[in-house]
């Protein structure tokens, strides 16, 4: 029976979104995928032909993730490469691996992150949550995007997340040196960051094709949640539906990612936020879905990447 794709929401998997596709000619770029969602969604690409590379900051943990891929989908084209998102030097030492070795990227999916962590810097004094998530995706997508390019089509995924509804990023003071540091203030402020990078990577690429999404996945039990105390899970709780924590299972958070790569329904679509494999609303006071308009904000979108270009060090002519 052929899937309704017009009745995709919450529920729906990866599976699903994949149905009826045929990746074989796709090239992609996961960052972050040795377990959690990056590896779903490599999963999900694999099943149908796509080439995939993976990077990892821990080479034994991706490489069983690998082997689990390529047993279940029977496809051995996929690669893992060594990457550390809180290392500038690590990024630009992977760019010009991946300028050298790959002429073409039709999906790039900046995946990987960190969430709530106790405060802390990268290896360039950056605060480890706006370092890892944004800056660190800032500079890579930078270095491997004249590979999308010259592929005359492309898409970037920036996972984001409901917790960008927690605050808009501090353009002076994105390191909080003049705040007190909060987790999910910091985690927040990344998160929309990631939004407000896709809103500004699709302006400046769009006429080139390669256009750049940001998704919310829903609330999905990875790793993620390392750094998580109890009462953070009492306040998630919460902000549920009574009796429900509203988790997704791994299939079905990682479906948004994988709808934003594939989905024939984007085409020509483009600077948008997508949740539960759709188009979210712009919304500033729902707790539970939407994006907020800070979020999606063209003028603080152009501010950011200025900020990032300098902290960074890097200008990118795109
Ligand atoms: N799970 C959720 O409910 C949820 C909700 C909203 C948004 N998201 C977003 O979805 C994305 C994937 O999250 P997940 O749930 O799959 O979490 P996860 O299982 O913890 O996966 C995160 C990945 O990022 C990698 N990573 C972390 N720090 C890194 C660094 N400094 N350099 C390179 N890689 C690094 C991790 O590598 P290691 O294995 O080496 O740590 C891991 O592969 C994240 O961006 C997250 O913010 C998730």
């Amino acid at each position: 029976m052929d899937i309704d794709r017009s009745a995709f929401g919450p529920d729906t998997t990866t599976d699903e979104v994949v149905d009826g596709l045929d990746l074989s000619d796709l090239s992609v770029l996961i960052t972050g995928a040795s377990g959690g969602l990056g590896a779903e969604t490599a999963r999900a690409l694999a099943s149908k032909g796509a080439s995939v590379v993976i990077t990892a900051r821990d080479l034994t943990k991706a490489s069983a993730a690998v082997d689990a891929i390529k047993a279940s989908t029977g496809n051995d084209d996929i690669e893992i490469e060594q990457l550390e998102l809180g290392s500038l030097a690590s990024i630009r030492g992977f760019g010009e691996r991946w300028v050298d070795g790959h002429e073409t990227l039709d999906i790039l999916i900046n995946n990987a992150g960190v969430m709530a962590c106790p405060q802390g810097t990268t290896d360039d004094g950056f605060e480890r949550q706006f370092g890892t998530n944004h800056l660190g995706h800032f500079l890579l997508t930078g270095l491997v995007a004249p590979t999308l390019v010259a592929n005359g089509s492309g898409r970037i995924v920036n996972l984001s997340s409901r917790g960008h509804q927690r605050d808009d990023v501090h353009l002076d003071d994105v390191n909080f040196e003049h705040r007190d540091y909060d987790k999910w203030a910091a985690y927040g402020q990344a998160k929309t960051a990631n939004v407000l990078h896709a809103v500004e990577l699709d302006r400046r690429l769009r006429d080139r094709n390669v256009r750049a999404f940001a998704v919310h996945p829903g609330t999905i039990m990875t790793d993620l949640s390392r750094h998580m105390q109890q009462q953070d899970f009492e306040a998630l709780q919460s902000r549920r539906p009574a009796g429900s924590m509203g988790l997704k299972s791994v299939a079905a958070g990682a479906a948004t990612t994988v709808y934003a790569a594939t989905a024939p329904e984007l085409d020509g679509m483009g600077g948008i936020y997508l949740e539960d494999c759709g188009i979210a609303p712009i919304d500033d006071d729902s707790q539970v879905s939407g994006v907020r308009s800070y979020a999606v904000d063209p003028e603080r979108a152009r501010q950011l990447w200025t900020l990032s270009e300098g902290l960074t060090g890097q200008t990118f002519d795109l």
